[in-house]
């Protein structure tokens, strides 16, 4: 059955505006206009901002093989009651995704998740011709040490994968050092970031710089314009200066850094084009063994609607760094706005819906959130999944 969704200030690419949106049966937006539409399934969400459904670009669902931490099913309800209707999940699992079998796996496996779930797929320093059978629509590298097997070893390795990969799809760079020393890990991450990006623009590759967390970071990127970015909430939130009361908690890649590395990031926003949540979930056992990654999907929202409030960016910027620009940074096509022809994901959001953070009260199976305790402003209220209900009144369907 056809949806009509009338009363909110609908978000359109560059301003809001009160409209009505018709979705058709078979889950595509078909009309958006102003009190004409009639039918007979309507919900009215008055005042509410209805915007297109949030896209993740940067997720890690642990599914296959770390099930423990978080699967599918949790992964994509937290994905849904967080106001995303898809996300990008990363090759790092045990086994990493580096060959077609694993990949056509996740596929697979993820066919019944509540959301939509896209795969990067993960480069090595000898799984060329695994890329090639494969084909996927992007891919990601390790520059640098990180949790799992994933580093590639070889200098050479990043070049071969940069000139044989589809140019015109974007490789995703984890840039970044865990190396436990603050000031090396920054340097090692600009000199990874300088030198892929020099290659990049020699070559004319699509890269993407994945969670950029000092200023210089995006000023490097912006050197060439085939490159696109994100950022993360909790490095444009929580600084070093947090890490005494978060205790292991506390550590992540690319490491919390300098309060004022955290205000100058803020500084770039206009430059960066995605916010990414890098959920990252580790049962609290792994935590205090030490293990890197925070969650993210049920508090990003919140979060940067948060940054709105306190004036450090404007609803329009948030919307288009989480749904067009990841689009396009990706080449999803027909998703990431409200067009006619396009999917009919739809996220309806609440700005004014106060709530606190409770890590008792996530669907994440990880249990715990540096944010616990956190008071917020604006949440996901409802939300429609090509042309479906799935989740309304901040419960599932
Ligand atoms: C990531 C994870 O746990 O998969 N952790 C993180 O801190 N971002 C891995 C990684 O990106 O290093
Ligand atoms: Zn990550």
């Amino acid at each position: 059955m056809a949806l009509i969704i009338k009363g909110g200030l609908v978000f359109l690419g560059e301003k809001f505006e009160k409209k009505e949106i018709l979705i058709n049966d078979r889950g595509i937006i078909e009309k958006i206009e102003s009190g004409t539409i009639r039918g007979e399934e309507i919900i009215d969400v008055g005042g509410r901002l209805v915007v297109p459904g949030l896209i993740d670009p940067h997720v890690h669902l642990r599914e296959p093989g770390q099930e423990y931490k978080e699967d599918f099913e949790s992964g994509s309800k937290a994905a849904i009651s967080g106001g995303f209707t898809a996300v990008m999940d990363m090759p790092n699992n045990k086994p990493p995704t580096t060959t077609k079998e694993r990949f056509l796996e996740k596929i697979k496996r993820a066919e019944s998740a509540r959301c939509d779930i896209f795969f990067h797929f993960g480069g090595t320093d000898d799984n060329f011709s695994e890329v090639k059978k494969t084909n996927p629509e992007s891919m990601k590298l390790y520059l640098g040490h990180t949790t799992g097997e994933l580093m590639l070893k070889n200098p050479s390795s990043m070049e071969r994968h940069f000139r044989e990969f589809d140019r015109k799809k974007p490789i995703v760079l984890h840039a970044c050092d865990d190396t436990g020393d603050q000031t090396r890990d920054l340097d090692q991450t600009h000199h990874n970031i300088e030198d892929a990006i020099k290659l990049a623009k020699q070559i004319n590759r699509r890269v993407h710089i994945a969670h950029v967390s000092a200023r210089e970071e995006v000023t490097i990127a912006k050197r060439f314009e085939g490159c696109t970015s994100e950022v993360t909430p909790h490095h444009l939130f929580l600084s070093k200066k947090d890490e005494k009361k978060l205790g292991y908690f506390a550590k992540v890649n690319p490491p919390l850094r300098a309060e004022s590395d955290r205000l100058l990031l803020w500084s770039k926003m206009d430059v960066i084009n995605c916010i990414a949540t890098d959920h990252a979930p580790h049962t609290v056992e792994d935590k205090e063994e030490g293990a890197a990654g925070f969650p993210g999907l049920e508090t990003s929202l919140g979060l940067m609607l948060e940054g709105a409030n306190r004036g450090l960016i404007d609803k329009i910027s948030i919307f288009q760094k989480m749904s067009r620009n990841v689009a396009s940074a990706f080449n999803l096509e027909n998703r990431g706005s409200i067009k006619k022809g396009f999917i009919g994901d739809i996220t309806i959001i609440d700005p004014k819906k106060e709530w606190t953070v409770d890590r008792t009260d996530m669907y994440s199976k990880c249990r715990w959130t540096p944010f616990d305790g956190w008071k917020l402003h604006g949440k996901a209220e409802t939300i429609v999944r090509k042309g479906e209900l799935v989740y309304h009144d901040y419960e599932f369907c």
